[in-house]
């Protein structure tokens, strides 16, 4: 069973609190006994100190005078009930006893009667004796000359502390219970009200799904830990909206992307059919038609690699990024030339990343791509990689037909296309989106730079591998 955080609070609160008097009355009523006792084990043994003289004759000889019990009344007052005094010779026997002892004997222990024959005092608090417990100080009277006299006990009723501990046990109790009820309830009622945003918070949260990602939890304090919560949870949703709204965009382009050469493909082979067209115009259709098809071929290449890319977990292996370059540049070496454009490429180093060869040799080719795609006749496209500091630098730079400034912030977006009947345009505008997710995922950085009719410098950094293993060892 789960219990609630204002179940929970209220119980430790007022655990605490019964904890903590309990404890107190204990300790209060342990140091009353000590000074009750103290007090009383000080009268005691004045009282004793006295009889010593009564019963002591000289040189040292035990000897009750023979009204040994008025003497008691007379001068220790000693008529009043639950005072009691014995006398007893030195082997144990009873010599004499106040009157108020009824005839009954006043026990001595066995290690009392030790001590008093090693000549020590003994205080004892025993309960065998009558109704109430009583406290018996058993003293040695000792002389010089003849050893152990006898042995006096003077005896004290506890029947007065016990009645006072007995009233105050029932108040503290009492006292104690009522203040665990006052606390509890009083606990209970302020952790409901500190807890109450809580609950509203849940209501509100619960009532947010997908549909109405616009909501959001009111921050009363934006201060205090139940406001920030608010606050952290309201970033959450806001992200949580803003990749919904990404993916419900994403999924229109996608299918418009997927329509569009559809339609081109449906209105040409319905206008075909409809006319009679001979061999030569068939032919055409069909080129279009492949067209068309290789455009919807290379969308859904797109829409796999990023898809591949969201689920798949990014393999991480030492590769040589200088022999991709290489490898990427000559194998666009044919289609620069076929366009007039000369391929420069500039390696310094080996250079080692921690990535995956096939989707980083995707990065350069997309990167090689655009530059020759959008570069017209006649210019250059230079292609550098170096080490700066910690970081692999891929530079990929053109002379081509730039990009505008304010359209500089989406270019890397999914499906977003400057300008889309642009000079050798007709790409599906998937190629930087893929660079991007790629090299974000191997925890590097893509920038660009543009002149619209100047050219284009996309620049990658990726963390060398060698300073990464490094970090690791
Ligand atoms: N080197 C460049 N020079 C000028 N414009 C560029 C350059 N690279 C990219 N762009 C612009 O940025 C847009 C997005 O590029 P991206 O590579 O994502 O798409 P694409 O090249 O159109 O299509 P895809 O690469 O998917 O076939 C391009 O449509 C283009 O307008
Ligand atoms: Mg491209």
């Amino acid at each position: 069973m789960t219990l609630s955080i204002r179940t929970k609070l209220t119980f430790w609160y007022t655990s605490l609190l019964a904890i903590s008097l309990i404890l107190f009355g204990l300790s209060f009523f342990y140091a009353l006994s000590k000074i009750y006792m103290n007090r009383v084990d000080r009268e005691m043994s004045s009282v004793a100190g006295l009889m010593v003289h009564t019963i002591v004759e000289p040189p040292g000889r035990l000897r009750l005078p023979k009204n040994f019990d008025i003497i008691l009344e007379r001068f220790f007052g000693l008529r009043i009930r639950g005072n009691y005094i014995q006398v007893l010779t030195p082997d144990g026997r009873v010599a004499g006893r106040s009157s108020t002892l009824e005839g009954l004997e006043l026990p001595l222990t066995e290690r009392a009667y030790k001590r008093a024959l090693d000549g020590k005092r003994t205080y004892e608090t025993i309960r065998t004796f009558g109704v109430y417990p009583v406290r018996i100080l058993t003293l040695p009277v000792v002389v010089k000359k003849t050893g152990l006299v006898a042995i006096i006990q003077v005896a004290t009723s506890l029947e007065g502390m016990e009645e006072v501990f007995h009233y105050m046990v029932y108040f503290f109790s009492f006292g104690i219970v009522l203040s665990i009820i006052i606390a509890g309830g009083v606990g209970w009622f302020l952790a409901g009200k500190a807890l109450k945003p809580v609950d509203e918070m849940t209501r509100i949260a619960r009532r947010i799904t997908a549909e109405n990602l616009n909501e959001r939890l009111p921050i009363v304090k934006p201060d205090d830990e139940l406001g920030r919560l608010a606050s952290t949870f309201n970033e959450m949703i806001a992200r949580l909206e803003r990749s919904f709204r990404q993916i419900k965009q994403f999924t229109a382009d996608a299918s418009h992307e997927l329509k569009t050469p559809l339609t081109v493909m449906k209105g040409e082979v319905e206008v075909a059919l409809k006319s009679r067209a001979d061999e030569k115009e068939l032919r055409e259709v069909l080129l279009s038609i492949l067209e068309e098809i290789d455009r919807m071929n290379e969308v859904i290449k797109g829409l796999l690699t990023l898809a591949r890319a969201d689920i798949e977990e990014a393999k991480k292996e030492p590769v040589r990024l200088d022999t991709i370059v290489e490898e990427r540049c000559e194998q666009f070496r044919r289609l620069a030339g076929k366009k007039g454009l000369k391929l420069e490429k500039q390696i310094k180093q080996e250079v080692t990343v921690l990535a995956d060869q096939v989707r980083i040799g995707q990065v350069v080719y997309n990167l090689v791509d655009n530059a020759i795609k959008y570069t017209p006749r006649g210019g250059t496209i230079r292609v550098s990689l170096e080490t700066r500091g910690r970081c692999a630098v891929l530079k990929v730079m053109d002379t081509g037909i730039g990009i505008p400034e304010d359209e500089l912030p989406y270019i890397f977006d999914r499906f977003y296309r400057v300008d889309k009947a642009r000079t050798g345009g007709g790409g599906v505008g998937l190629g930087l989106s893929i660079c991007k997710e790629i090299v974000d995922t191997y925890g590097g950085k893509i920038d660009v730079e543009s002149k619209p009719g100047k050219g284009t410098t996309f620049t990658v950094y990726l963390p060398l591998a060698d300073n990464t293993m490094k970090e690791v060892n």
